[in-house]
């Protein structure tokens, strides 16, 4: 059985990579092996069939796995990766971290979209598998039999991205921030009779306060948003708005650039990302060509008819939030023009976003 090392199982995507591991019967094809930054020598998961935990820094126990998989963040991944291969290490490096993902030597793993381009990089030796952004996995998830026919121009993504996307302190002041402006407003609005703006006024002044919690995000997202994620690059997009093209391409390993560009915004979901499209198509395709292009891409798309009720009630995070679907929507054609299209794409960023892809790139290995 092949030995694989877990990094990073504990944290948040580790979790739910573990979680879906165990529903995947997965720990029943590898030996399991443990590691810890924080406790070696404690005990392992069930699946670690009583080895206990391993240090992550420790080359020699690293180098004696197959295959790595590492949920533990960019620092750690920055620090090991470069020593285990300065070591000779050949094994398999899969990564949820994004440090490794614009490498020549690396693929963007997200294989219902690009097996191919798995199954062609293991082919010729390639060991380094890296998890794409959650935002471009979702997006990709989504539109991906639009892709694959070939007949996108160009794609603007304007973003609503969860406060899981910011790691779990953040969903938890999130929270918090929920809990501070209703605690704020709370006797007023058990008054049925009164003010609906004085209760406005108030919250206002609860959430510019510098007691409001805004420790992790820097601002208020209960009850705002946040028009900025990541890094400020010179070009005046955000990192976040820049990885859009650079990896979209790269996961469908296009000749000619495909542009995508838009504005990526934080708003007060817990773990499902969304994305309002604006699409141009090469040439003017029915709608209906378009939706069963877009129902082919892969079996996870839920695609939800363009009406209020249904959209209502499926296009949301709270109905996709924990699972696997990704419901796309809002499927038009804009005033724009006939080639210019609408979409709306939502999908579980700890799950198509995180943890999944790397759990099928672990089966792709096993064969
Ligand atoms: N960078 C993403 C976000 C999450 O901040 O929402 C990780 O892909």
């Amino acid at each position: 059985m092949m030995k694989v090392g877990l990094i990073g199982w504990r944290g948040m995507v580790g979790s739910v990579l573990m979680q879906r591991m165990r529903e995947e019967r997965d720990f029943d094809l590898i030996e399991a092996v443990f590691f810890t930054t924080s406790n070696v020598g404690g005990a392992a998961p069930s699946e670690g069939r009583g080895v206990p935990l391993k240090d992550a820094f420790d080359l020699s126990a690293l180098m004696a796995m197959e295959t790595i998989i590492s949920c533990q963040g960019g620092d750690y991944t920055t620090e090991i990766f470069p020593k285990l291969r300065a070591a000779g290490w050949s094994g398999y490096w899969i990564d949820a971290a994004s440090t490794l993902r614009m490498e020549d030597d690396a693929v963007i793993v997200l294989d219902p979209v690009n097996l191919d381009l798995i199954k062609a990089n293991i082919a010729n030796g390639g060991k380094n598998f890296i998890g794409g952004n959650c935002t471009n996995s979702i997006l990709l998830m989504g539109l991906g039999g639009l892709f694959r026919a070939g007949v996108v121009e160009w794609v603007s993504s304007m973003t609503y991205q969860a406060a899981s996307g910011a790691g779990a302190q953040n969903m938890r002041e999130l929270l918090n921030q929920m809990g501070a402006a209703h605690a704020s407003v709370a006797d007023l609005l058990a008054d049925s009779k009164s003010a609906i703006l004085e209760i406005d006024r108030k919250l206002a002044e609860t959430m510019r306060s510098a007691e409001f919690p805004t420790e992790h995000f820097g601002a208020p997202l209960a009850g705002s948003l946040i028009p900025w994620i990541d890094k400020a690059l010179d070009n005046g997009q955000s990192k976040e708005e820049w990885k859009g093209q650079a990896e979209v391409n790269k996961i469908l390993g296009t000749s000619a650039t495909i542009p995508v560009d838009g504005l990526c915004v934080r708003i007060g979901a817990m773990r499902c990302h969304s994305l309002a499209l604006t699409l141009k198509l090469k040439r003017d395709l029915p709608l209906s060509e378009i939706e069963a292009l877009i129902k082919s891409g892969n079996p996870w798309v839920k695609f939800v008819a363009n009406d209020r009720a249904l959209s209502v009630k499926e296009l949301t995070p709270t109905a996709v939030t924990g699972k696997l679907d990704i419901a796309v929507g809002r499927v038009r054609k804009l005033n724009m023009g006939p080639e210019y299209m609408s979409a709306f794409v939502c999908g579980d960023q700890l799950l198509w976003g995180a943890a999944e892809p790397l759990r099928r790139t672990l089966r792709i290995l096993l064969g």
